[in-house]
């Protein structure tokens, strides 16, 4: 008896290190989006994990994923897979691209750094918001990685300029315009916890952060959290003043954008411009025939439109109607790298993601966006050699079963 036990008994290792010992035991982004919401605060956790209205269109971004099936092929001699591939013109590891987020010291102190320095370590291009918590020449300074600078449109271009000058010094090799904001999304947790930037101090507040009280050390001992890239003297506000998102974003950027601003960002940015929050496949074709590099497939998570359509189910007819003239990204809903797989195959040069990373800041600070990002990269050369693809110019069409 004690031979067929010993024969089955394995303890682990007890591992002294916490949060290594968190992480070995989160096996999928589901998981550390599980840890992310017991160790943030509720109303934190909310802004992140959100969605806009009735959050149909952040469930459809998942469920598209869902909803393709693969048509494996076997005996394809996939004893060495690679997964890399290039994105505007950029050889990268793994068609991936980490999505622009506002705010993200909320997550965790170290915030726009330590993801940037998490992507450079895995080789993929870090996208820095306009309404980053670092500055543009801050986040330039902590790593060699690819960056991309994602702009919203001020009302003032004066100062949309001078972003795009300073990130253009500090070598961002793209800029990603974002056209899904004209106005904030409705994001009704948000509207519920009177969720503001930054955060109130109120009786709730203080509630929330006595129960999570790792998350509030940390919060109250690192230096103040404020829109890094905007000055208060440009009088449009550095986030220093409680405001909701919404006021913000509703008195300071324009919806008046239009095909002309893009034609004007041509004129003061010379590298590969990218076109974020196109939704249908007409505009992939006027993105490109205004002479844009690449269009980002995207509802912004789900966080803005409620009822548009899921990015992936948009990856085919946009592949179809711009064919090579420019690049396909697909973002939203990204949690597998089964899910990166899948949208290449339909036509996506690459994916972005927004929230697996920030799930895994949430949840462990930068070697939680290590963890997320070591997982993706992972899931990718399994998946493909399940279907039967040793590199990426073999995925196609004929390699998945799209939605019926
Ligand atoms: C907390 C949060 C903040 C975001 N802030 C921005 C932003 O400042 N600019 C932007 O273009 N998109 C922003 N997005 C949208 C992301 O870039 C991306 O489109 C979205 O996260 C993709 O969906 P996913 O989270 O399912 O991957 C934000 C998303 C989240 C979750």
């Amino acid at each position: 008896m004690i031979e067929t036990l010993r024969s089955v008994f394995r303890f682990r290792r007890l591992e002294l290190d916490p949060v290594a010992r968190r992480l070995a035991r989160a096996a999928s982004v589901a998981d550390l989006r599980a840890i992310a919401k017991r160790r943030l605060p509720r109303g934190v956790f909310d802004y992140i994990d959100g969605g806009a209205e009735d959050e149909r269109t952040m469930a459809a971004n998942a469920a598209a994923f869902a909803a393709v099936t693969f048509r494996p092929r076997v005996l394809r001699e996939v004893g060495k897979v690679d997964t890399s591939t290039t994105l505007l013109g950029r050889p990268l590891p793994l068609p991936l691209v980490l999505a622009p987020t506002g705010f993200t010291r909320i997550a965790d102190p170290d915030g726009e750094l330590a993801v940037a320095r998490a992507a450079a370590r895995a080789g993929l291009p870090y996208t820095l918001s306009t309404l980053s918590t670092r500055s543009i020449e801050e986040v330039a300074a902590a790593g060699v990685g690819p960056k991309w600078f994602q702009v919203y449109v001020w009302r003032d271009r004066g100062l949309v300029k001078e972003m795009i000058r300073r990130a253009a010094s500090a070598g961002y090799e793209a800029l990603v315009l974002t056209v899904d904001t004209a106005v904030l999304g409705r994001r009704e947790r948000d509207v519920r916890r009177g969720f503001s930037l930054p955060p109130k101090i109120g009786l709730g507040t203080l509630v929330d952060g006595a129960l999570h009280p790792g998350w509030t050390w940390r919060f109250l001992r690192s230096d103040p959290i404020r829109f890094a890239n905007v000055g208060d003297a440009a009088g449009v506000g550095d986030g220093s003043t409680a405001v909701t998102l919404s006021e913000y974003v509703n008195t300071q950027f324009d919806p008046g954008l239009s095909w002309r601003d893009v034609e004007w960002m041509r004129s003061v940015w010379s590298g590969p411009l990218v076109i974020k929050g196109v939704q249908t496949g007409d505009d992939a074709r006027l993105a490109a025939d205004v002479g844009v590099e690449a269009v980002a497939l995207s509802n912004h998570g789900g966080r803005q439109l409620d009822s548009a359509p899921a990015p992936l189910d948009l990856v085919a007819p946009a592949a179809d109607a711009v064919g090579d003239r420019l690049e396909i990204i697909c973002d939203g809903g990204v949690r597998r790298g089964s899910d990166i797989v899948k949208a290449v195959a339909l036509g996506a040069r690459a994916c972005m993601a927004g929230r697996a990373y920030l799930y895994g800041l949430g949840a462990a600070g930068e070697r939680g966006v290590d963890h997320v990002l070591g997982l993706l990269g992972a899931d990718v050369r399994r998946t493909m050699a399940l279907v039967g693809a040793s590199s990426v110019a073999e995925l196609g069409r004929g390699l998945v079963e799209p939605r019926r």
